[in-house]
């Protein structure tokens, strides 16, 4: 049986190309809308959103505007809990920084065994700063949480619990809406990295009810550059970044910000990031994120079938992982791997997948990642298959 991506031909780096393209959990192709998209905003005429009187300006601006109640509509949250920041990465920091007058020695931050470096090293770092204390919710050999120790956790003075929404190596999600209600019940607030998630999850933020919620567009078929930032009460927090077009008054000494969450995005706005996640988004809904996550599951299973088959490799992805399989060889090392599929034209990712901690719970140190996006068909599978054939012919 083979399986035909009806949006592949969407993709000008894929369609017809000599290329397998697997590392959508890394960063997402972009369809020609959102190249069309770019390319007759410059052609339009680019301004500063909120800067001037004249038409590239106050277009720039209605962009920006429109931009974030897409971002809302598509998270299921206001468009005034929308706030665009650079990446996943920087949206974390900024509520990190956030805390860093608040926290003494006798506060603790909570993380998981599961998260990227990207929702560690902030904690880590504000930690250190602050002489807080980092715990960690350990994640078993299997790859799961023992939520036994978890209240103990929250109740030690515990400002903040920051978790993934999906593991990058494993796939699997954590029990998210547990976390919450029992941060809720401890009185802890709640940070979730959303960037392996919302591209195939359907969000709806108001009702989950986390207080923050970072994610990036290039995970959602936007160029990079793009970042988001979920916060449930935007008067609760401070920019990151001072600096233009966040002020009510400013004086030679002092400055007084303006209200609402557009105070947390200082300087001029990348505004053509957004106009890729603009249609990035407008992309996805034409198609309807629903019939992606069910292609995306169905050309998983076949994934999954055709792997199985083959000797020499172990899968250290968890069995719930829906878009992502992650594996290791006892005999070759996942750099070789990855470099031997690249030469057939495979693009996988190998390494640490900057998530040291979470491979080290399941006992490994680096390993091979195959992910898919909604372009990818049953011939990029068979290429990948193809190629780890060939892996074993060469190395062996
Ligand atoms: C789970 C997770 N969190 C955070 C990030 C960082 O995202 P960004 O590089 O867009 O900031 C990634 C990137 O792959 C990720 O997989």
């Amino acid at each position: 049986m083979s399986i035909n991506s009806p949006w592949k031909a969407d993709f000008p780096a894929l369609a017809n190309k000599p290329i397998s393209y697997l590392d959508s959990a890394a960063t997402c192709q972009v369809p020609t809308p959102v190249i069309q998209a770019l390319s007759d905003y410059l052609s339009r005429g680019h301004g500063n959103p909120g800067r001037g009187l004249y038409r590239f300006s106050e277009s720039a601006s209605a962009i920006l505007q429109t931009c974030r109640q897409k971002v809302a509509d598509f998270v299921g949250a206001n468009v005034e809990q929308i706030a665009f920041t650079k990446s996943t990465t920087e949206s974390i920091n900024l509520v990190a920084a956030n805390l860093r007058n608040r926290l003494t020695t006798k506060d603790s931050i909570l993380v998981t065994e599961m998260e990227h470096h990207s929702n560690l090293l902030p904690w880590q770092r504000l930690c250190q700063q602050t002489g807080a204390r980092l715990h960690m919710l350990p994640l078993t050999q299997q790859g799961e949480f023992d939520l036994s120790g978890l209240a103990n956790l929250l109740a030690d003075n515990c400002r903040l619990f920051a978790f993934t929404h999906g593991s990058n190596v494993l796939g699997n999600h954590p029990p998210v809406e547990d976390f919450i209600q029992q941060a809720k019940k401890a009185g802890v607030p709640t940070l979730i990295d959303g960037a392996q998630a919302v591209a195939h999850t359907r969000l709806n933020l108001s009702e989950l009810d986390c207080d923050y919620y970072a994610f990036s567009g290039h995970k959602l078929y936007a160029p990079g550059g793009s970042g988001l930032l979920y916060v449930k009460q935007p008067e609760s927090i401070e920019p990151l970044l001072l600096g233009g077009g966040i002020v009510k008054k400013t004086t030679t000494t002092n400055y007084q910000l303006s209200e609402g969450i557009t105070r947390l995005e200082a300087g001029s706005a990348n505004l053509i990031t957004l106009v890729g996640l603009s249609a990035a988004l407008d992309y996805i809904n034409k198609i309807g994120l629903e019939n992606i996550i069910e292609y995306e599951q169905r050309l998983y299973a076949d994934l999954l079938d055709k792997f199985q088959a083959l000797d020499g490799y172990q899968i250290i992805s968890h069995s719930h992982s829906k878009n992502l399989l992650s594996f290791v060889s006892a005999q070759f090392h996942c750099h070789d791997i990855a470099s031997i599929l690249s030469d057939h034209q495979v693009a996988v990712r190998a390494g640490h997948h900057c998530a040291q901690p979470c491979l080290n719970a399941i006992g490994v140190k680096h390993c091979v990642r195959a992910s898919i996006g909604l372009y990818n068909d049953s011939q990029d599978i068979n290429a990948f298959i193809g190629g780890l054939k060939e892996v074993t012919k060469i190395l062996v």
